[in-house]
């Protein structure tokens, strides 16, 4: 039997309650599959630093370390915003990513065809969307250095090394090969020394993919053309804070946040979580959509393990679930049947997996 080791951080917030039902849809598929699953929990975000002093205590980065994967809720709230920077939750999990060398964040994007009313854009807009925002996550001005703050000026730099662009490019290019083969780089080259080195250098390794078509838009553009025509768009390579902001912005094309999952990959264990936050004006309150997680641990069986069917298994539960008219409260103005609680819409997709055996 193969087993396994997932690290679970469950973070701040909806984090815990997510999570949870995550590793119940996990423990479903795992039932009559050739594979156990075994669970490890450690501490990040505010909690962690309430329990330890630190967000990122040094056991969770050995812990995590010492797992196939690592399956995450969220972090942060009000509680921990006035903090010095280096304690916030937010720098907990920066820290994680660059400590474990995620410079790859795959951030799907697609529209589930019982959910194209709950966009606020208009159903054919959407209908049929499918995209890849392939976001850089160790670099860039999240972490350039120098960086500063004094009384009466303050600056962080962005700056990209040619080895971080050509990584995260053939990432971008490999994966385009999978899909429509199309990628449209995303920069501010008429504005930024970094942007036009950006798409210099994804030009170069575009050299070594004769069968993807390269295409370059600028951040400001980019930003309009996902709202005005989502389906120009295969994969979407960029930096990363703009892959920050327009993952967030595309996310509003599928009707929820509460619905897209990421994986972030390039060192020895990849980190899968929720692109949405840790929403702490709903926590406890069993109203969060658990889908993201969820899916997001569909990528974990597939990206990490290799195990495609039952990550199959789980899109199709969520996919059925949705078809039947089992809504979030998030979702619940469109086309619900029945409004479930974050527990009930976990159970009722375990169950699924189950049955669709
Ligand atoms: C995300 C989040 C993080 C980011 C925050 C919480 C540091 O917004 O994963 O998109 O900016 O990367
Ligand atoms: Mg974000």
């Amino acid at each position: 039997m193969k087993r396994y080791k997932i690290a679970i951080i469950k973070g701040d917030g909806i984090g815990p309650e997510i999570i949870d039902e995550a590793i119940k849809v996990l423990d479903s598929v795992a039932v009559n599959s050739d594979f156990e699953l075994e669970y490890n929990e450690y501490l990040m975000g505010g909690n962690a630093y309430d329990i330890t002093g630190e967000p990122l205590p040094a056991e969770t980065i050995d812990g995590c370390l010492s797992c196939d994967a690592i399956l995450f809720g969220a972090i942060g709230g009000e509680k921990w915003d006035n903090l010095p920077r280096d304690k916030r939750p937010e720098s907990g999990l920066l820290k994680l990513r660059s400590e474990l060398g995620l410079f790859a964040n795959y951030r799907p994007v697609k529209v589930y065809e019982e959910l194209v009313d709950a966009s606020s854009l208009k159903s054919e807009v959407v209908s049929g969307v499918d995209l890849l925002v392939m976001r850089e996550l160790t670099g860039g001005i999240y972490f350039g250095e120098p960086r500063e703050r004094s009384e009466d000026r303050a600056y962080n730099t962005m700056v990209y090394s040619k080895e971080e662009v050509v990584r995260i490019a053939k990432e971008a290019f490999e994966s385009a090969m999978k899909r429509k083969r199309r990628v449209c780089s995303v920069d501010k080259a008429n504005v930024l020394e970094v942007s036009q080195f950006w798409r210099d250098t994804v030009e170069e390794v575009a050299k070594d993919y004769p069968d993807v078509v390269l295409s370059h838009m600028y951040v400001d553009n980019a930003a309009m053309q996902l709202v005005r025509d989502p389906k120009q768009f295969d994969v979407i390579l960029t930096g990363n804070i703009f892959g920050d902001i327009l993952s967030d912005e595309a996310s509003m094309i599928s009707g929820s946040i509460g619905l897209l999952p990421s994986a972030s990959i390039g060192g020895k264990v990849g980190l899968y979580e929720p692109i949405h936050g840790s929403a702490p004006d709903i926590a406890g309150q069993g109203i969060a959509n658990p889908i993201a997680t969820i899916s997001s641990a569909s990528m974990m069986l597939r990206y990490a393990f290799s195990e495609f069917e039952a990550a199959d298994k789980i899109d199709r539960a969520i996919e059925a679930v949705l078809s039947e008219g089992y809504r979030s409260k998030d979702i619940s103005n469109f086309g619900a049947k029945e409004v479930c609680t974050t527990t009930e819409m976990g159970s009722i997709i375990a169950d699924k997996v189950c049955n669709n055996r």
